[in-house]
C-alpha cells in the first residue's frame, strides 16, 4: 500500500468534537442546509476550504513575531516582495487583502462592457467581478475536463482550437485578456501542462493579448507538472515555478490558499500594468506596502511562498488527496479522477441519481455527509452556479461535494474515517432527498443562502 508519511510532526494542536448524529441533524437543519453556516463547535474535521486553515510552519510563526510595525515602507512588505521575486520571478507587486480584492482590481483596470474573458476554467469571485464589470467569461477547456472518471493527466489545460475561433470571433480588442487558473477549482482541483500554457502564450502574444495567470493553487500545479509531465520529471520544483510564471504578464494569488496563511497579492514584471492598477490599491484595499493585510500575515506570507517550493512540502496535501481518491475509487464510489490538488471531489450526480439537478444534489450530499460524519465539505455545483434573466437556475456542469484537504492538518486516521463514513453514506444513499431555496441572495448565492429539505 502507497502510504503518504506525513513529514512534520504536530507541536499545536486544538481539541476537536465529534457531535453526536441527533445533534448533527438539529445543527445542519439550524443552518438551512448549507453548511456555509454551520458553527465549527459542532464539526468533527472541517473540510470546507483549505483557504486561511492550512497548518502554519514553526518558521512562519517566527516570522510574525518579528514583523515591522508601519502603515507605508514596512520591512515587511519588502520581505514579501523579495520572496514573490524570487520564487515567482516577479518584481512590480500589489498587496491585496486576499484574492477576490487582486479580482476586483484587476477586472476594474481592464474589462470594459462588451470584452469577453477567455479561460479554462472560471472560479465563482471570479466571474462575479468579471460579470459587474461588464464582461462575459468564456469558457474554453478540452473535452476532457467535465469528464468524471479519466485518465487524463491535466483536464486543466485551455483548448487552443476554441481559442483560436475566440480571437478570430471577437478579435483581440475585446479580449483585455486570457485568464488560465492554476489548478482549477470548481473541477476537482485539475492542473494544466507547461506545454499547455507555452501554446496558450504563443498564441496570445501573436495577437497581442495579456495572459494572467491565477496561481491561488500553483504549488499543487507545479507538483503535478512534476509528476505527470515527463519533461519535467527531474526539475527542481523552484526552476518549474520560475518558468511557469514567466510565460505570463500578469499573475494574482489568494495567499490564504498558496502559502498557507491569509492575504493576496498581484504581481507583474510590466511596470506599465502596475502603473494602470497601482492607484485601486490605496482607494480599496490600503496602501501599497500592506493592502488590507496586517504585517504579521505579510510576514508569514513570505515564508509560505518560499516553503512552497519545498517538495515535502508541497506533496503533503495531494499525497493525501491521491489516498483518499484512491480508496473511494477502488470501493466503486463516484470520484473524479484522476485525484487533483485542494481537495477530494465526490461526483454527487453519480452518488444521488435518484436527486435531480433542479434539487442540487451536490448540495445534497454535503449536508447529508455532515450529518452522516461531522464532516464539512461544500458543495460545488448548482448552488454555486446563478440563475439567468428568466430566472432559472443556471446548471452546473459537475455536482460535486468537495472535501478540502487543507495543508498538514489532518491525520492519515482521520482520513480514513472520511473514507470510511462516506461508503456506509453510499450504501444507504436512498436516505438523501434533494433541497430547494427558502432564502436565496442575488449575488454568490451559495455563502448565505439557506435551504430545506423538497
Ligand atoms: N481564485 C481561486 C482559484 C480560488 O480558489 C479562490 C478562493 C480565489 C481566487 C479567491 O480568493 O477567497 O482569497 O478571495 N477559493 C476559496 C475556496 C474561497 O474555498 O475554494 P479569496
Amino acid at each position: 500500500e502507497e502510504i503518504p508519511l506525513e513529514l512534520h510532526k504536530v507541536r499545536v494542536v486544538q481539541k476537536l468534537h465529534l457531535r453526536p448524529v441527533e445533534e448533527r441533524h438539529r445543527a445542519m437543519e439550524a443552518a438551512g442546509y448549507n453548511t456555509f453556516l454551520l458553527h465549527t463547535r459542532d464539526l468533527f474535521l472541517d473540510m470546507l476550504t483549505d483557504s486561511g486553515t492550512n497548518a502554519m510552519s514553526d518558521q512562519q510563526i517566527g516570522a510574525m513575531m518579528v514583523a515591522d510595525d508601519a502603515y507605508a515602507g514596512s520591512a515587511s512588505f519588502a520581505r514579501m516582495q523579495d520572496a514573490i521575486r524570487d520564487v515567482l520571478g516577479m518584481k512590480y507587486v500589489l498587496p491585496v487583502h486576499q484574492g477576490r480584492a487582486a479580482e476586483n482590481v484587476i477586472s476594474k483596470t481592464f474589462i470594459k462592457a462588451g470584452d469577453v474573458v477567455p479561460m479554462n476554467y472560471h472560479f465563482t469571485t471570479t466571474k462575479a467581478h468579471i460579470d459587474i464589470n461588464g464582461g462575459k467569461v468564456l469558457e474554453i477547456y478540452t473535452d476532457e475536463a467535465l469528464k468524471i472518471k479519466s485518465a487524463h493527466p491535466f483536464k486543466g489545460n485551455l483548448d487552443l482550437k476554441k481559442l483560436e475561433a475566440v480571437i478570430a470571433e471577437y478579435g483581440p480588442a475585446r479580449i483585455p485578456y486570457v485568464r488560465m487558473e492554476a489548478s482549477t477549482n470548481l473541477i476537482g482541483g485539475q492542473p494544466f501542462s507547461m506545454q499547455n500554457l507555452r501554446d496558450v502564450r504563443a498564441m496570445t502574444r501573436q495577437h497581442g493579448i495579456m495572459l494572467v495567470l491565477d496561481v491561488s493553487l500553483v504549488g499543487e500545479n507545479i507538483w503535478f507538472i512534476k509528476q505527470r509531465e515527463p519533461e519535467f520529471k527531474n526539475a527542481s520544483i523552484r526552476d518549474i515555478l520560475l518558468e511557469f510564471c514567466s510565460l505570463s504578464d500578469l499573475i494574482y494569488f489568494s495567499s490564504r490558499k498558496v502559502s498557507s496563511t491569509r492575504g493576496g497579492a498581484i504581481a507583474t514584471n510590466r511596470q506599465d500594468l502596475f502603473n494602470r492598477m497601482k492607484d485601486l490599491v490605496p482607494l480599496y484595499e490600503g496602501f501599497l506596502t500592506y493592502g488590507g493585510m496586517s504585517v504579521r500575515e505579510i510576514e508569514a506570507m513570505a515564508v509560505g511562498l518560499r516553503e512552497t517550493i519545498d517538495d515535502t512540502i508541497i506533496s503533503q496535501s495531494p499525497s493525501f488527496i491521491k489516498y483518499l481518491i484512491n480508496d473511494l475509487d477502488s470501493s466503486g464510489l463516484p470520484v473524479v479522477t484522476p485525484a487533483g490538488g485542494l481537495g477530494a471531489h465526490i461526483d454527487a450526480r453519480g452518488f444521488l441519481p435518484h436527486v435531480p439537478q433542479t434539487e442540487y444534489p451536490a448540495g445534497a450530499l454535503a449536508a447529508a455527509f455532515y450529518i452522516a460524519s461531522g464532516v464539512r465539505g461544500m458543495e460545488r455545483g448548482t448552488i454555486s452556479s446563478v440563475r439567468d434573466e428568466n430566472g432559472n437556475d443556471i446548471l452546473a456542469d459537475v455536482e460535486l461535494l468537495r472535501l478540502a484537504m487543507p495543508r498538514r492538518v489532518f491525520t492519515l486516521s482521520q482520513v480514513k474515517y472520511v473514507a470510511d463514513r462516506l461508503k456506509w453514506l453510499y450504501a444507504n444513499r436512498e436516505l438523501i432527498g434533494g433541497l430547494k431555496f427558502v432564502d436565496e441572495p442575488k449575488v454568490l448565492r451559495f455563502f448565505l443562502g439557506r435551504l430545506t429539505a423538497t
